[in-house]
């Protein structure tokens, strides 16, 4: 079952669509002389790269895990290592391909083992390798042209965060993207509310279309969900998003490109010619409201079903526990609550050739000061801590599915040596990729 998930269902979209926060990360004095904020990055990464090639920093050993499997700490660790604590290994006399590491004085790109794309990895568990990368160009660009892509992304997004107009602009290109395809795009998001229905209908024993009232958390820019719940006979619906992402015309060109895809003699969604957007979804009982903050302006208990699609690998855990406790006193007792949460690094997506868990081989403050930012906010979290934080609020938890932590995520996970930070946590946790969730409102 925990493999069934991402493979199932193709589950989750590309990071492009993902996760447009227009927040700024304020800037405290106190951080000022690193000149932190947005355009750091593309300066840091050009010069980091640079100091590479001429060694100009030395590099540290791959994670060591145990005999078990598990990545074992030197010494009991809280979440903020001293670096000193971090086991040293032989890799800094071996230029393998490479992978910024991130100290006091910022990111650096430094020899790291196992980085190469395609897999073999340089590093082995006892952070001695047998298989030492030689240098040479070929070996040098399949490692280094990933993290430069990488790097690359992230300082446009910071420098376009930064600059007037650049959150209009990404939005412009990242909507051309989409609808350039949008069949393909809803075809995906179909298949996540085919997944939603068989949950529901499998796990809870309900139909979906036997629950009236709909709140979608966090839904983007093409209602495919409740459109294609309305098909199953879901009459009222509330989406909600912190960002106003969704267009009429977006959702009419979702609601045309599922009964495309509709077996002949379906009844249509799409609006007849002429018939206003808005009047359209009011008609089919859906209502959109963004941004929208929480708590949100609707009476306890008055929802049946809460879902939350590809979104709680952003917010901080904060944050998702007050959306937690937000579904809990907005469904009725007995009601239903679905999320389901990508759990890999969001920028292999945009570059397959980045180890899928690139991101966990930074530590907190590494990832937040260098890569993190407003269009891909990751938090990192992984599936203990998601459920740490949904046991808070008031759920019974009837389906927990996990998708990957096989051995080709593990090998896909070596290729990036985790954090200290993240040593505690067993290989096979870290290297999960998705999670489903079905709770039940006590
Ligand atoms: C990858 S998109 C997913 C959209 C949609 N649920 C889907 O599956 O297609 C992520 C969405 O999460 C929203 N989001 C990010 N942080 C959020 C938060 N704290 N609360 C609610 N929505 C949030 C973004 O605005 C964006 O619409």
């Amino acid at each position: 079952m925990g493999q069934s998930l991402g493979a199932g269902i193709g589950f989750f979209p590309r990071p492009d669509h993902a996760d447009v926060v227009f927040r700024r990360r304020r800037r405290s004095s106190r951080h000022a002389h690193h000149r932190p904020n947005l355009p750091a990055p593309l300066g840091g990464s050009v010069a980091q790269l640079a100091a590479s090639w001429r060694g100009a920093w030395p590099s540290e050993s791959p994670a060591r895990p145990g005999g078990d499997g598990a990545w074992k700490p030197r010494r009991p660790l809280d979440g903020h290592p001293d670096r000193s604590a971090r086991p040293r290994g032989p890799v800094g006399r071996r230029l393998a391909p490479v992978g910024p590491f991130v100290g006091d004085r910022g990111p650096r790109v430094v020899a790291c083992a196992g980085s190469r794309p395609g897999g073999g990895g340089g590093g082995d568990a006892a952070g001695t390798t047998p298989d030492q990368p030689r240098l040479g160009l070929p070996t040098l660009c399949a490692g280094v042209c990933p993290m430069m892509r990488f790097m690359a992304k992230v300082a446009i997004q910071r420098l376009i965060g930064a600059i007037p107009g650049g959150p209009a602009l990404y939005e412009r290109a990242r909507r051309r993207r989409i609808f350039d395809d949008i069949d393909s795009e809803v075809a995906v998001k179909r298949a996540v509310a085919e997944r939603y229905a068989s949950v529901l209908r499998t796990v809870g024993g309900v139909e979906v279309g036997a629950l009236s009232n709909h709140l979608e958390m966090g839904s983007g820019w093409l209602p495919v969900l409740p459109l294609t719940f309305r098909r199953y006979g879901v009459t009222r619906q509330v989406l909600t998003d912190v960002a106003p992402l969704m267009r009429g015309e977006d959702a009419v060109a979702v609601a045309a490109a599922l009964d495309r895809a509709a077996p002949v003699g379906a009844q249509p969604l799409a609006p007849p010619p002429g018939e206003a957007a808005d009047r359209w979804l009011e008609r089919l009982g859906i209502r959109y409201h963004a941004p929208q903050p929480l708590p949100m302006p609707f009476p306890d208990a008055s929802f049946d079903l809460v879902t939350i699609t590809q979104v709680l690998q952003y917010p901080a855990p904060d944050v998702i526990r007050a959306i937690h406790q937000e579904a809990a006193r907005l469904l009725r007792p007995g009601g239903w609550y679905i999320l389901s949460v990508e759990l890999a690094d969001l920028y292999h997506h945009f570059d397959p050739a980045l180890p899928r868990f690139n991101f966990l081989r930074y530590s907190e403050a590494t990832w937040r000061r260098w890569f993190n930012n407003p269009y891909t906010p990751l938090n990192r979290l992984r599936t203990t801590q998601h459920r740490e934080l949904l046991a808070a609020a008031p759920f019974d938890i009837l389906l927990w599915e996990t998708a990957g932590g096989g051995p080709d995520d593990i090998a896909e996970l070596r290729r990036a040596p985790p954090h200290a930070a993240f040593f505690h946590i067993p290989e096979a946790e870290l290297a999960r990729t998705n999670l489903i969730v079905l709770a039940r409102r006590r």
